[in-house]
């Protein structure tokens, strides 16, 4: 039996729909109950809902084989796991943003620049690359409300649609990444349960495949 971890919230409807077009199927309504576990009808296949922050743990260390998480959690996480297949939904950018007419921050026009975000690493990464000093805000949810009351000068964010910036007189400064839905694998799983986890790529890349060229 293969172990999948899936996000618990916005990731998990897409998810179950992507693996239910692969024919991995789960017989109750995942989406909607409070349990934890579910089995696929065929019995091959285990999920287990997890916080999205936490998919990559659960494939790095094994507790799962596998895992379907956001590029944006798997880069802050820094896990050490395989990431065979972009699965082409959940598209959005991590973004740092700022009040309307904010610019570019260098190194040379700001002593410290104070972020607001629950990407702490990829927040430290980007600044200093670029020898800007930083402080981070590490929040855990709302970020766009830290520079409207004077907690941060800029975020590190998710930006999907727009609106949630646009709807708080905020803007993007600059994109640091794309991100999207990826598979990931457990490294010792690839190895010992070759087979399976072969047959769920083959299965998912298909959908894929389906999907971007209709
Ligand atoms: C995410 C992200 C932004 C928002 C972006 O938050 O952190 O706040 O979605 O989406 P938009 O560009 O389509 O407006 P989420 O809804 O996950 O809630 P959170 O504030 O608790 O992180």
């Amino acid at each position: 039996m293969l172990v999948i971890a899936l996000c618990k919230g916005r990731y998990l409807e897409p998810s179950l729909s992507m693996l239910s077009r692969a024919n991995i199927r789960f017989p109750e309504d995942v989406a909607s109950s409070r349990k934890l576990i579910f089995d696929s009808e065929d019995k091959r296949f285990r999920a287990v809902l997890v916080k999205p922050a936490d998919v990559p743990t659960y494939v790095e260390y094994g507790a799962a084989d596998v895992g379907v998480a956001g590029r944006d959690v798997i880069m802050e996480s820094r896990a050490d796991l395989l990431q065979p297949l972009d699965l082409n939904f959940g598209h959005c950018r991590i973004a740092v943003a700022g009040p309307e007419g904010a610019h570019s921050i260098n190194g040379s026009d700001h002593p410290t620049v104070r972020v607001a975000t629950k990407y702490p690493r990829i927040t430290l990464d980007y600044y200093n690359t670029r020898g800007i000093p930083v402080e981070i805000i590490a929040l855990s949810g709302s970020i766009e409300l830290a520079p409207l009351i004077g907690l941060a000068d800029r975020i590190v964010d998710l930006v999907e649609t727009g609106r949630t910036l646009k709807e708080n007189g905020l803007e993007i400064v600059e994109v640091i990444a794309e991100s999207s839905a990826r598979l990931l694998v457990n490294r010792a799983g690839y190895q010992t349960k070759r087979e399976e986890v072969l047959g769920m790529i083959h299965a998912l890349e298909k959908v894929v495949q389906c999907e971007s060229s209709i």
